[in-house]
């Protein structure tokens, strides 16, 4: 396979969402798939079909829904697994089974407890079942890197003999390095008759801060697949990010000669809304699509740029999406005008939606001067993107200051209920959450809070992140607002709900605790 195409194979919907706090619900899931499809990834790996039922129902409407891309199933390598995963990818244009097994000595013994000869027949088994649903089928050498190279070797002609299409070479735990990775690439190419009829893959996890680098080593040698994520999203420190891996291939065409079928301009916009929908914010300074990737403040970094653009930036921000006129409308703004710039950012909303959205708008134009392409966002995706089925926020009052006991008084819709709860805390922002902590009946820790405005000025809309755990179980929530204490209130709100979909489907078994 010597083509100069470099597959985009995106896991933000299944490594990605294996993040502690990142569980999305079905419609989450679905809406961050069109988005996906929108920006041109060739596969999307839309879930761990046997981890549980909302996983399962999840994959299958995605594979019911996208068309244009493939669409993966995961699944351990034994029978059940695959069936389940085959069961809800089947109705997808394109569907691919991805099978994986463990393949190192230190996941053999501590972790399958099975000898070596035992995991080559489970894997020739498991793709041989596997091909019987079809012939697009994945097989991945979970650990690979810490793995044996001859027994690598060794597992991935089996996986090929049986009938594997897709060889993905995973970094699990994040460990290699570029040469060492390049080297183990090399050595499967030169030593496993068969690999040049197959794809190539590489799956790389962040623990280094590396899996970038690791995954670029790997298709300089022959990888013509790569496994990745939006805002390198997922496990621990996070999985290879798409964007980092595209603009590095596009910007440095010189050294890598490959293309993808990546519509750059559509990667800060899908940044965007995975961010909403998880509720993870992007940290300032990641490449590409942090706030301050294309920012300038030393004075001479300015003056180099206002003087000729390439003397500090290597790539335009509008050819990832970042618009490079950010003022864009106001309060005398037209539906026409703001029909357009939702459709740019890839809210194409019916009728009614459109009819709500713009009042909302109107009415967030009549308290700040200019409303930028964030509010515009935050606003959409809080209404639209989200799913708030559980709890919404109907109204919300407080009062504090220095001389009073501050007092929240919240109407919430509770499953369709409305309720009106009030408290006393030792701020508004206190006073809300219990109240809406008595309204809802959840009480969690709240791990994490933190205020942000969403763009400058004074009367700039503050975006709040938090996260809650309960019984074990995390979920992080965002809410924006121009009153900071609103935008408290929505983001737990929106916590909450996630917390409840994933109590209500819970998983029952992860990639990592197998
Ligand atoms: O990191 C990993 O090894 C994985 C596999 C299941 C592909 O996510
Ligand atoms: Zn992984």
């Amino acid at each position: 396979m010597s083509s100069n195409i470099v597959k985009i194979f995106d896991t933000t919907l299944r490594d990605g969402e294996q993040a502690p706090g990142c569980g999305m619900t079905a419609e989450e899931k679905l809406r961050v798939a069109y988005q996906l499809e929108k920006l041109g990834v060739d596969i999307i790996e839309a879930g761990f079909p046997i981890s549980s039922e909302g996983d399962f129902q999840s994959v299958k409407i995605i594979a019911e829904r996208i068309r244009g891309c493939e669409v993966a199933g995961l699944c351990r390598a034994n029978f059940n697994d695959i069936d389940r995963a085959w069961e809800a990818v089947k109705g997808a244009e394109y569907p691919r089974i991805h099978t994986f097994i463990a393949t190192s000595d230190i996941h053999l013994k501590h972790k399958l407890r099975k000898d070596k000869d035992e995991v080559l027949e489970i894997i020739s088994g498991a793709v041989k079942h596997a091909k019987r649903y079809t012939d697009n089928v994945e097989f991945s050498t979970e650990d690979a890197t810490r793995t044996d190279l001859d027994y690598l070797c060794r597992s991935v002609d089996v996986a090929i003999r049986a009938g594997a299409t897709i060889i993905n070479i995973p970094d699990t735990v994040g460990y290699t390095v570029p040469e060492e990775f390049s080297y183990i690439i090399k050595t499967l190419k030169e030593k496993v008759p068969g690999i040049e009829d197959v794809t190539l893959s590489v799956h790389c996890h962040n623990d280094l801060g590396l899996a970038v680098a690791n995954s670029i080593a790997a298709v300089n040698e022959g990888a013509r697949q790569v496994e990745c994520t939006i805002n390198g999203l997922g496990e621990r420190a996070g999985n290879a990010s798409l964007e980092e891996i595209v603009m590095a291939i596009k910007v440095r065409n010189d050294r890598h000669p490959y293309e993808t079928n990546i519509i750059t301009e559509n990667i800060y916009p899908t940044s965007r809304i995975v961010s909403q929908v998880t509720g993870v914010s992007v940290q300032p300074n990641k490449a590409i699509v942090g706030a301050n990737a294309f920012a300038h403040e030393a004075g001479i970094h300015q003056d180099g740029v206002l003087k000729e653009r390439i003397t500090y930036e290597i790539m335009k921000a509008e050819e990832v999406g970042i618009p490079s006129n950010k003022i864009i409308l106001g309060k005398h703004s037209g539906r026409h005008a703001f029909k357009k710039r939702l459709e740019e950012y890839g809210y194409f909303l019916d009728e009614k939606d459109f009819h709500h959205a713009f009042r909302m708008f109107k009415d967030l134009a009549d308290k700040k001067k200019y409303v930028f392409d964030e509010d515009i966002e935050a606003l959409i995706s809080e209404e639209f993107v989200r799913s708030s089925d559980f709890y919404k926020l109907i109204s919300a009052n407080f009062s504090s200051g220095t001389d009073m006991n501050p007092v929240a008084t919240v109407k919430l819709s509770i499953d369709g209920d409305e309720v009106t709860v009030s408290e006393t805390g030792s701020g508004p922002v206190d006073a809300a959450y219990k109240a809406i902590s008595k309204a809802t009946g959840v009480t969690p820790n709240l791990e994490h809070y933190v205020v942000a405005s969403i763009t400058g000025g004074m009367d700039a809309q503050g975006e709040v992140t938090v996260r809650i755990e309960k019984d074990g179980i995390f979920s992080q929530g965002q809410g924006s607002s121009t009153d900071i204490v609103v935008a408290s209130a929505k983001a737990y709100i929106n916590a909450l709900n996630k917390l409840r979909w994933r109590k209500e489907h819970p998983r029952r078994v992860t990639t990592t605790g197998l």
